[in-house]
């Protein structure tokens, strides 16, 4: 697997560097962490769903500045327009010059999401699941890598506009911070706050990988075996999640293929070169819960699509280990 310019050795301490560099200013799970970078590995978008203040903005800002990739902010409010986030055709006297959006760029931290109406939404579409835009039947293909980090505040909260199912579905993986897990984490991010002398640490934080060694690390996880039986056990998942009877609509395609996606991510990170049922295990509730709308009364009686993912998990047949090579320490 050297022909990506990264061995085993140097994929495992470029994802230790990134985790690292997160763990120093973040406060919270590195198992969070971990998955975080596994989708970003796939190439994937990331939605980050919480209560205010949870560290969400923090987690997506220092994350994009550990890979010295290029990076934007868009702040997502109620008049925010598409053109703010693609770009617009500018007249310049003689002639119209296109002014490129902060979309193009390789990490886009999209916050607050769910503050802006559906169209400005839709603009982020094209670019999550395509990796271009069409601005006035001009197409332009973004630099890789690019991928979206969006943060929203749940729903129910005043002033936002639920994202519609298909951008639901464009993100590859759906995780909510939480609150500090013990009275040591809660005091952990106020010591931080005195050691950093300021509100917001991240203007310091120095990239631990080029832009180009990550693209080396997203071509290695490309290289990972995946065996017919986890591509039985994870279809079977996704297909069981449509034939549950809390569910309305279930998993799309596109759900089986990033359980697929960050499962490949994962193993790599475990230093395996093929993936093992735990694997998908692992990120079955993060790939798929945000695809699943349950029927409308099971909904107002409080059941969570989360449950649903945690039945099928239990009802499908979980296929043998798979034995390939020695895990790699
Ligand atoms: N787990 C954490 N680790 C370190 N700092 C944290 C953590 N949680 C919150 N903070 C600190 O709390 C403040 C608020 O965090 P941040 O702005 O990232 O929250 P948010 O989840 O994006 O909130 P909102 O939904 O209101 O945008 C920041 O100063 C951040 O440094
Ligand atoms: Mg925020």
């Amino acid at each position: 697997m050297a022909e990506f310019g990264v061995d085993w050795r140097e994929f495992r301490d470029r994802c230790d560097r990134i985790i690292k560099a997160v763990c120093s200013v973040y406060v919270g799970d590195e198992e969070l962490i971990k998955k975080m970078l596994a989708a970003c590995l796939a190439n994937g978008n990331v939605l980050f769903e919480d209560y205010p203040g949870l560290g969400k903005t923090l987690l997506a800002k220092v994350f994009a500045k550990t890979i010295g990739a290029d990076y934007k902010r868009i702040q997502f409010t109620p008049d925010l327009l598409p053109a703010d986030i693609t770009g617009t055709k500018i007249w310049r006297g003689n002639n119209f010059e296109f002014v490129r959006g902060p979309i193009f760029t390789n990490i886009l931290l999209a916050d607050e999401i769910n503050r802006s109406p559906p169209k400005t939404q839709a603009a982020l579409l094209e670019a999550m699941e395509e990796k271009q835009v069409t601005i006035e039947g001009d197409t332009f293909v973004l630099d890789a890598p690019f991928f979206v980090i969006a943060t929203q505040n749940p729903i129910e909260q005043e002033g936002t506009y639920p994202l519609p199912e298909a951008q639901m579905d464009r993100f590859l993986l759906k995780m909510s911070p939480g609150y500090p897990a013990d009275l040591n984490e809660e005091m952990e991010i106020l010591r931080r706050r005195i050691e950093w002398k300021k509100d917001d640490p991240t203007e310091d934080i120095k990239p631990v990988v080029s832009v180009n060694e990550f693209r080396e690390m997203q071509m290695f996880v490309e290289q990972i075996y995946v065996d017919d039986s986890i591509l039985k056990y994870i279809s079977e998942l996704v297909r069981a999640t449509r034939q549950h009877e809390l569910v309305e609509i279930g998993s799309s395609p596109r759900g089986g293929l990033a359980l697929l996606k960050v499962s490949r991510a994962l193993a790599a990170m475990d230093g395996r070169d093929f993936v093992i049922p735990d694997d998908v295990k692992k990120i079955a509730l993060d790939t798929l819960s945000h695809r699943i709308i349950l029927n409308f009364e099971y909904a107002i009686e409080g059941e969570k699509p989360e449950n649903v993912v945690e039945d099928v998990l239990k009802s499908v047949e979980v296929p043998k280990e798979v034995e390939r090579i020695e895990k790699i320490e």
